[in-house]
């Protein structure tokens, strides 16, 4: 049993998402989360950029006494994992292998799309882990870099929105994918759109809930589920204005955010 919190970042609000899982499967558990707003987008940044940005937040969220780290930003997962697992002392959870492992799971073709920003995607993280995990499997990727600002605006829907998948998505629609993954954490709340783009009879999945899951798989083997009698506590942090957060961050979690406050270290 262990009632210390878990520890989120994400390089803005998209972690939104993962917290919103999070809060799902495993409704005891309490939540530091960190969005990095005053250096989002990753997505466009340098690998020592992104690496140096990761290992701040960790050590902002270990002064929280966290016994987990999740890396809920796909950009970060797939730049910084193993320089924050050298570095932080706590354990550190990435999105790529739970998001891979779901589309190994959807895929009956064996061929994968993958989407996300301009760095994951030249990462290749995605491709090498469903590889790793599955090695015939077959991955067609595109980055989809203003997919973010439309999730932020809110243009989650109609014609224009539509009309900018169709274009990102187009060097995928002539390879018979049948999964597509949406390695991102604002594109979950552009699924709809997406998946008029690509097809309707391509399988959607994401990283949030995979993530959770596998969350709760350590921390029950490891014997750290918290067992809170009262209720969770749920605290939130964003490196820059905090209204603005709050207005597009309550969209992402589906609910009103509270007990939100600025960190300064940046
Ligand atoms: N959180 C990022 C991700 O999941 C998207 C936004 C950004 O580029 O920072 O890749």
């Amino acid at each position: 049993m262990d009632n210390r919190p878990i520890g989120i970042f994400d390089s803005g609000v998209g972690g939104l998402t993962v917290v919103k899982e999070v809060m799902k499967v495993l409704p005891r558990e309490s939540i530091v989360y960190l969005g990095d707003t005053a250096r989002v987008p990753y997505g466009t940044k340098s690998d020592q950029a992104i690496k140096r940005f990761s290992l701040e937040n960790a050590e902002f969220l270990k002064k929280f006494n966290v016994k987990i780290i999740i890396v809920a930003c796909n950009t970060a997962s797939s730049i910084a994992l193993p320089a924050l697992r050298k570095k932080i002392t706590v354990p550190v959870v990435g999105v790529i292998r739970p998001g891979a492992g779901k589309a190994i799971e959807a895929t009956r073709n064996n061929r994968i799309g993958v989407i996300g920003t301009p760095m994951t995607i030249k990462s290749k993280a995605y491709e090498k882990e469903i590889k790793r995990l599955s090695g015939d499997k077959k991955v067609f990727s595109s980055p989809c870099s203003l997919f973010v600002q439309l999730a932020e605006e809110g243009w989650l829907d109609g014609r224009i929105t539509l009309d900018i998948a169709r274009k990102y998505l187009k060097p995928l629609t002539g390879k018979k994918i049948d999964t597509l993954v949406l390695g991102c954490t604002h594109y979950p709340l552009l699924k709809n759109v997406i998946s008029k783009a690509v097809g309707r009879g391509v399988r959607i999945v994401d990283s949030a809930g995979a993530v959770a899951e596998e969350v709760k798989g350590i921390l029950g083997r490891t014997g750290k589920l918290a067992i809170n009698r009262k209720k969770p506590s749920y605290k939130f942090f964003a490196t820059d204005a905090v209204e603005q957060f709050a207005g597009i961050g309550a969209r992402f979690l589906g609910k009103k955010i509270n007990n939100l406050r600025r960190a300064d270290y940046v």
